[in-house]
């Protein structure tokens, strides 16, 4: 039985990272999606940890062994922890390469247990991240396909809400 942990921000879940979820539970047996409830960016953040975790469990309803939780700290004690042994990691280009290559490195020395594996994202997400996502929303501009349903109906949610939401 393999538990993998697919870590990240989420800030907020866009079809790049559904279509990775997608194609990682189909070669692990169980996947947790693990919101970083990161204090650091706590107050650039748009959405709360909870937002976020709320609009991915929307979205994996129903995907057999796909789960969500959120998580502090360290990604290697979080992996410990819930005694997962591989990370999933997205790689939309040349430039994500870099920074995980040294965060994989990183990962494996504090947690030599779980091994972190690259899922190439799908070409046509490859130029889609949460930044731009928030920013085109931000302008008043569609994201409708760039995102699921329950992201789309939060974002609309969040600027009716505050006309200057960051971004
Ligand atoms: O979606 P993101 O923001 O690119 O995800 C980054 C994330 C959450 C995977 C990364 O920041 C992370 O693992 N943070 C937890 C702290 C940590 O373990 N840092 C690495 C030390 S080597």
């Amino acid at each position: 039985m393999i538990h993998a942990v697919y870590p990240g921000s989420f800030d907020p879940l866009h079809n790049g990272h559904v279509d990775l979820i997608r194609r990682a539970a189909r070669i692990y047996d169980r996947l947790t999606v693990a919101v970083l409830q990161n204090p650091g960016k706590a107050a650039s953040a748009l959405f709360t940890t909870e937002e976020r975790v709320a609009i991915i469990h929307e979205v994996v309803a129903g995907m057999h062994g796909v789960e969500v939780d959120s998580f502090d700290g360290l990604l290697a004690d979080y992996t410990r922890k819930v005694g997962a042994t591989v990370i999933v990691k997205g790689l939309r280009a040349i430039s994500d390469f870099e920074y995980e290559l040294q965060m994989a490195h990183l990962n494996r020395q504090l947690n030599p247990n779980a091994e972190t594996t690259f899922i190439m994202t799908a070409t046509r997400w490859s130029y889609v991240s949460s930044t731009r996502v928030k920013e085109i929303a931000h302008y008043g501009a569609d994201v409708a396909k760039l995102v699921p349903r329950a992201t789309l109906r939060r974002l609309n949610e969040k600027i009716s809400q505050d006309a200057s939401v960051s971004i």
